[in-house]
């Protein structure tokens, strides 16, 4: 792997399929929503919702949104997963916030929430419940979420809740049963692919803030990349990953059509 990288003269590897928000890229769908979730956090709009296709850059968005927040807001972040009762997932979250959870009941979980969440509304602060992954979240674990969005003063409410997810998300939200908290969502955005004319950018700011690079890409690539991820960054990244690594072992520093098709082959 070094190798690779030293062929091409980078720091580290451009294409990395993890969610790193230093290579966050702000693409117009990335950009909108990310000020929509800062509008919607100041403006205490209570239930918020993400919804994007699988490798859009949801966890990433959040993590960039997370970075980004002043120190007055509190948060708590977690990654859902059906196999959590209620409790425990109100355990989680507190533990997320850093409170202490010794009291074991629902009750007491939420009781001790509110209290908190009540202390950094009075101290002039803000708190931020975010679930990845919520597309797995229960009907019951949904119900749950729906009480901690009743958590509220006269004014405002006390917990900004963002749900972050792929598309299932929206069925289960469209389930007559959960009606209501549907209707508690007061912002609900949609992440999308990027836009064709979008890839070349995206690539080569990834190329860039790899280090400087001695490698070059033939204008035509662009439009077989995007045919083949239709704008989905994280197939964006397996691809080029793949043809860099071809790059290398054929000695190549330009990549051209030819080298791209047969990693879309291999990938497919
Ligand atoms: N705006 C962006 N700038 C740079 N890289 C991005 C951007 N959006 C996504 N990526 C990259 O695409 C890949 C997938 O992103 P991420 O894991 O955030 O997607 P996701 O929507 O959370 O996927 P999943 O639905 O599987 O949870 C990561 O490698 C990430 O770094
Ligand atoms: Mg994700």
């Amino acid at each position: 792997m070094n190798n690779y990288l030293a062929a091409y003269g980078l720091k580290t590897i451009p294409f990395n399929i993890t969610s790193d928000p230093d290579f966050f890229y702000r693409s117009s769908t990335h950009k909108e929503v990310l000020s929509t979730l800062i509008f919607g956090l100041r403006q205490k709009k209570g239930l918020m919702a993400v919804i994007g296709e699988v490798g859009t850059g949801k966890t990433t968005l959040c993590k960039v949104f997370l970075n980004h927040l002043p120190k007055e807001v509190k948060t708590s972040v977690i990654f859902s997963s059906p196999q959590f009762s209620q409790t425990q997932l109100l355990k989680n979250i507190l533990d997320d916030f850093g409170l202490k959870r010794e009291r074991k009941n629902r009750f007491d979980l939420i009781k001790n929430l509110n209290s908190f969440l009540i202390d950094t509304s009075l101290s002039g602060g803000n708190a931020l419940l975010v679930i990845d992954e919520a597309q797995n979240l229960t009907p019951k674990q949904l119900e749950q979420i729906r009480l901690l969005s009743n958590l509220e003063t006269s004014r405002e409410k006390l917990l900004q809740i963002l749900l972050v997810g792929q598309p299932e998300l929206e069925d289960k939200l469209n389930n007559f049963k959960l009606r209501q908290i549907k209707q508690r969502i007061g912002i609900k955005c949609r992440l999308l692919p990027l836009r064709e004319d979008e890839i070349k950018q995206y690539i080569q700011y990834r190329i860039d803030k790899a280090g400087v690079s001695i490698l070059s890409i033939e204008p035509e690539c662009y439009k077989i990349i995007y045919q083949f991820s239709q704008g989905i960054p994280r197939l964006i990244n397996l691809l080029c990953e793949r043809v860099l690594l071809l790059g290398f072992v054929q000695e190549k520093n330009q990549i051209n059509p030819s080298m791209l098709k047969v990693c879309i082959e291999e990938l497919q």
